[in-house]
């Protein structure tokens, strides 16, 4: 992990007990997904890391205004994510506090990286894991890992909005479900080219919603405009054979037409793997 992050938030029992039980998330005794979860611990943020958050906050949103999706910036709305401090996860100012009422999603914080099967279980729970550590003002353009600039403010948003927030679910759960790796293979790319990576179209025009060019300055600009992007249709069976690689601009990104278009072939999608397996997705 990168040294230079506010590790002291992160650096507990707790912390250290939670990552364990992810790690070994699915094998006997770790069956609880809940264990994997820890507290905010909000007073660890320092006056440097508010900062940050404001500084990425006002350069990314003055952008998106235009050009990111109008489910995204409503969702943004509504949850009241703002600009003059790092989200609470819990109590009456919270995201989740206005979340739960509107598509009972939360953001639960975790310790670090979840294993795939782990942060399957959390999405198919309506549980988002969220790093809660932010990144350093000397990295404030580029961070090569989630931080909760990229979690809060690039994925959160969405989940306010009842369409998307049907799909996530169904995705965690037919992901949770499925042990062929072709499938599983299948389903990051799904999740890459969307939930990452995804544009869509709105009122005629290209609007971003994918939490890697939401959160990125550079990327979300290079989205729209640049002329060496491969801008596709979506075909989940076209998405689902698109390999993709992580330590670049995107080459091609595929564009939605609605939210539903994505939640409905989800359904499909989860219907034909869950058939197979033997399960029931709703
Ligand atoms: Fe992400």
């Amino acid at each position: 992990m990168n040294p230079s992050l506010n590790h002291a938030m992160i650096d507990d029992a707790d912390a250290r007990r939670a990552q364990e039980r992810a790690d070994h998330f699915g094998e006997p005794g770790h069956e609880d997904i809940t264990g994997v979860y820890i507290a905010q611990r909000y007073e660890g943020y320092t006056e440097e890391n508010q900062e940050t958050w404001r500084i990425l906050y006002d350069r990314q949103m003055e952008f998106l205004a235009t050009r990111a999706s109008e489910v995204y910036l409503s969702g943004a709305r509504s949850i009241n994510l703002v600009r003059d401090h790092i989200p609470y996860l819990e109590g009456p100012r919270s995201v989740n506090h206005f979340l739960k009422r509107l598509t009972g999603w939360q953001s639960r914080a975790v310790p670090g990286y979840l294993p795939a099967k782990a942060f399957f279980a959390c999405l198919a729970r309506r549980e988002f894991p969220t790093t809660i550590v932010i990144r350093p003002k000397s990295s404030i353009d580029y961070l090569p890992e989630p931080d909760i600039f990229h979690d809060i403010f690039g994925h959160v948003p969405l989940h306010a909005d009842p369409v998307f927030a049907d799909f996530l679910q169904t995705y965690g759960k037919a992901a949770l479900l499925t042990n062929d790796p072709h499938h599983t293979e299948r389903l990051a790319r799904l999740f890459w080219f969307t939930v990452e990576f995804g544009l869509i179209r709105e009122g005629g025009r290209l609007r971003l919603y994918g939490s890697g060019l939401i959160s990125s300055p550079g990327e979300s600009r290079h989205a729209l405009e640049s002329s060496e992007v491969d801008r596709r249709p979506f075909d989940l069976d076209v998405v689902c054979a698109t390999s993709f690689e992580i330590d670049h601009y995107q080459p091609i990104l595929y564009v939605l037409e609605s939210f539903e278009q994505l939640r409905d072939a989800m359904n499909s999608y989860a219907m034909r793997l869950l058939d197979r397996a033997g399960a029931k997705v709703a």
